[in-house]
């Protein structure tokens, strides 16, 4: 009998960092007036055309950002989306997480970091990513969930 291997499903994950359950009526001149259960719910829908499976956390505590990422490599996740918002700017335990599960990422930012503070410019993950995307608004999320797709369906993951 002839052996059929169907290729496992592809799972990405989308890790929202904190205060972007707020996006909508957070800063709107800043971060664009789309929520993010909509955005969630387009990544979701273009995962699934693609074949693959999308799953989307957000919180507002870094040790749930951190639990999220170790449970991910559980879970067999081959690519994630990351805004780590404001987490960027301040957190090595979510970098050391990221590096210890090495799943690979592209790092995410509505708005256009360079082009504020200072203290926006550093980022603890950039140099970890895959890529970074900012400045785009929540598109952002759509080309950075493409990327992802690509690159885990070339990586086998
Ligand atoms: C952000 C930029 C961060 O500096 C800020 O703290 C955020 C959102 C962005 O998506 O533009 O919360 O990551």
């Amino acid at each position: 009998m002839r052996k059929t291997s169907k290729a496992a499903k592809k799972r990405l994950l989308v890790l929202h960092g904190p205060n972007l359950n707020l996006l909508g009526s957070r800063e709107p001149k800043v971060y664009g007036r789309e929520t993010l259960p909509a955005i969630n719910r387009r990544l979701i829908a273009a995962g699934r055309a693609a074949g693959a499976e999308v799953l989307c956390f957000q919180s507002n505590l870094e040790g749930e950002l951190i639990n999220r990422i170790q449970q991910a490599q559980r879970e067999g996740v081959g690519f994630i989306v990351l805004n780590p918002a404001a987490y960027t700017h301040t957190s090595v335990a979510l970098r050391d997480a990221l590096a210890g599960v090495a799943i690979p990422f592209v790092e995410v930012h509505l708005s256009n970091v360079h082009a504020r503070e200072p203290f926006r410019h550093r980022s603890y993950f950039s140099d970890l990513a895959v890529g970074t995307v900012c400045g785009l608004g929540s598109r952002g999320y759509d080309f950075a969930l493409q990327f992802g797709l690509d690159y885990a369906r070339k990586a086998g993951r």
